[in-house]
């Protein structure tokens, strides 16, 4: 069956490389013929970057992968024979809107319409279209091709037939899909993020601890295990299971969590000293950064196959 992927920037362009080594067929939408000229282009240059670097995906040859991707600036042919399309405008409510309600008047009860935003509740996103039941959201996490997760997020009217199939359709591409049992602001990701993101401003902010050596915390510390196992299992490794952990540590977690401060308002000093401290390690000028995002996607890569080779389940 067809996959189709609407509007091929950055996230379209990931989502349709991934299906591509997953062997299916792809089929890419934007408005502007140039835009999906220049997708295409930077498709090919990244398949052979990653074949060259032995890390392309899949069974099939960089030829074989292109040529189950094909391109059209017509939103009709484009869905044409797809039974799965995820959209990835920006992340904009009314453009998705818009989107959804032109789908919802030429697909059929068989198509799943699944969207990648980020932080737009499906409620937002799907209610009052005939074709609810079939909507549904499937965020990634940038980059898709070497971090696997995929939230699924139903709207409430979502059929579980929705959910199921866009759970089977992303582990049999490879990706690591989780399912929500109902929508929630930030979904699952951005809630664990920004706990994390407001204690460190916090800490920062107190003049507890630099900002480059708040970022070793993470990078040296707790992220090494959490590329392997979740805070849960950590939790439970750490003693003698997870009741032990609790009948250790409850009242010490207790204790440190009642002396968080209040939501950080990320702005103002706070924002300036730490805008500062990165910008001395990585000035924010796009050259630079992209030097380090591609460096960070070289780790990523590196994590990844270390990960498959010590698959343990
Ligand atoms: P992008 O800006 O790279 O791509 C947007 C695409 O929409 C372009 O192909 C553009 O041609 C097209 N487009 C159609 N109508 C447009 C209009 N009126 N104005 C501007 N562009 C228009 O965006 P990106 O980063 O690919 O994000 C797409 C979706 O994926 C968003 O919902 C975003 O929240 C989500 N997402 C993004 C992640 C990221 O790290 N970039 C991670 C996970 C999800």
């Amino acid at each position: 069956a067809d996959i189709s992927f609407l509007f091929s920037g950055l996230i379209g362009r990931s989502w349709a490389m991934v299906f591509a080594a997953g062997g299916l067929k792809v089929k890419l939408y934007d408005i502007a013929q140039q835009q999906l000229t220049s997708a295409l282009e930077s498709i090919r240059k990244q398949m052979k970057e990653l074949e060259e670097s032995g890390f392309l995906k899949g069974t099939l040859s960089v030829e074989q992968q292109l040529a189950l991707i094909s391109i059209s600036t017509d939103l009709k042919a484009a869905v044409e024979g797809a039974t799965f399309i995820q959209e990835c405008t920006p992340e904009n409510l009314e453009l998705k809107k818009k989107i959804f309600s032109q789908l919802d008047l030429i697909v059929g009860d068989n198509v799943i319409l699944s969207s990648s935003t980020s932080c737009l509740l499906p409620s937002k996103l799907f209610t009052g279209l005939k074709h609810v039941k079939q909507c549904i959201v499937s965020h990634p996490v940038n980059p898709p091709y070497f971090v696997p997760l995929v939230e699924i997020v139903p709207h409430p009217e979502t059929d579980p037939s929705t959910t199921e199939r866009t759970y089977v359709l992303m582990k049999k591409i490879g990706q690591s899909p989780v399912k929500l049992n109902r929508e929630i602001e930030g979904f699952v990701l951005n809630r664990l993020q920004y706990a994390v993101i407001s204690e460190a401003w916090r800490l920062v902010g107190e003049g507890v601890v630099s900002p480059t050596d708040l970022d070793i915390v993470m990078s040296d510390g707790l992220g090494m295990r959490y590329a392997f196992i979740g805070p849960l299992e950590t939790m439970h490794l750490n003693a003698e299971g997870i009741s032990n952990y609790c009948e250790r540590y409850r009242e010490g977690m207790r204790c440190v969590l009642n002396t968080f401060g209040p939501v950080p308002g990320f702005s103002g000093e706070i924002e300036q000293k730490i805008n500062q401290a990165m910008s001395e390690k990585i000035p924010a000028v796009p050259k630079v950064l992209d030097t380090r995002r591609k460096w960070r996607d070289e780790c990523l890569t590196g994590l990844a196959k270390l990960k498959k080779e010590m698959k343990s389940d």
